[in-house]
C-alpha cells in the first residue's frame, strides 16, 4: 500500500518570520494523521520553520540543493547546511529550476546522488511543456528525464525517491491535467520504473501530481489507481486552501 504524500512547495514566497506563524498554523490545524506531509520554505526561512515543526509529523523540505558538498560555489546551499537545519528532503529538477535555470538532466542526477547519499528523501520533478505535449512527445521527454534523473541510483536508494509529475502547462495557470490524463502518464512512469529496475519498485514508488492542485480538484486526481500524492505550489500558502487538499479524504 503505497501511503498518501501531500507537499507543499512555497516557492520563493514566505519571510522566516512570516513562515514561522503559517507552520505554528498548520502544525495546531487539524491535519489527516494517515497523510504524509511535508512543506517546504525557502532556504532562509528554512531554520524558522523547522524550530516549529521538529518532533511533529510534518516533514521539512528544501526546493533546491549544491551538487556539490562544498567550497567555491556562490550562491549554493550545501547537503551539510541543510543536514544541520533538520531538513528530510530536497525537491530536485523543479521544472522552473530546468527552465528558467537551465538546470539539465545530467546536473539533476548529480544532486539526487548527492542528496540520497546524505541521507534525504528526495522528490524528482519531471513533466512536459505544452509545446512537447502538443507534439505528442510526453512519453519521450518523460522517459529522458527518468533516465537522465536516476542514473545511477540503485533500487535501495530508489525507496527513498518521490517522483512528481507536473506538466509544466498546468503550473501555476489554474490549467489542471484532466485526472484521466495525468493517471495515464502515471501509469507510464510506473512502467518505466518497472523497466529501469523492477515490479516491485514500480509497485512501490510514490508518484505525487503537480499543477494547479486545490480542494476542488484534489478528490478527482487522488481518486486515480497511479496518483499517490501531490506537490503543490500556490495553494500550500494558506491554511484555508492547503488544509483541504492534506484533508481531502476527511
Ligand atoms: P502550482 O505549483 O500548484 O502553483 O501549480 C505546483 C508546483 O510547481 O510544484
Amino acid at each position: 500500500m503505497r501511503k498518501t504524500f501531500i507537499a507543499g512547495n512555497w516557492k520563493m514566497n514566505m519571510t522566516a518570520s512570516e513562515g514561522r506563524a503559517f507552520a505554528a498554523e498548520l502544525t495546531a490545524g487539524n491535519l489527516d494523521k494517515g497523510v504524509k506531509i511535508l512543506i517546504a520554505p525557502p532556504f532562509t526561512t528554512l531554520q524558522a520553520v523547522a524550530e516549529v515543526v521538529k518532533d511533529t509529523n510534518i516533514l521539512l523540505g528544501a526546493q533546491n540543493m549544491s551538487d556539490s558538498e562544498s567550497g567555491a560555489h556562490t550562491g549554493e546551499i550545501s547537503p551539510a547546511m541543510l543536514k544541520e537545519i533538520g531538513v528530510d528532503a530536497v525537491i530536485i529538477g523543479h521544472s522552473e529550476r530546468r527552465i528558467i535555470y537551465k538546470e539539465d538532466d545530467s546536473f539533476i542526477n548529480r544532486k539526487v546522488k548527492l542528496a540520497l547519499k546524505h541521507g534525504f528523501e528526495v522528490i524528482f520533478c519531471v513533466g512536459e511543456t505544452l509545446e512537447e505535449r502538443e507534439s505528442g512527445n510526453v512519453e519521450n521527454v518523460v522517459r529522458s528525464q527518468l533516465v537522465g534523473g536516476l542514473q545511477d541510483i540503485s533500487t535501495r536508494e530508489l525507496q527513498s525517491v518521490t517522483i512528481a509529475y507536473e506538466p509544466v502547462w498546468a503550473i501555476g495557470t489554474g490549467k489542471t491535467a484532466s485526472p484521466e490524463d495525468a493517471d495515464d502518464v502515471h501509469a507510464f512512469i510506473r512502467t518505466e520504473i518497472e523497466k529501469l529496475y523492477d515490479i516491485k519498485a514500480a509497485d512501490a514508488v510514490i508518484i505525487q501530481y503537480g499543477g494547479s492542485v486545490k480542494a476542488e480538484n484534489v478528490k478527482a486526481l487522488m481518486s486515480k489507481p497511479n496518483i499517490d500524492g501531490a506537490l503543490v505550489g500556490g495553494a500550500s500558502l494558506k491554511f484555508e486552501t492547503f488544509s483541504p487538499i492534506v484533508n481531502y479524504n476527511k
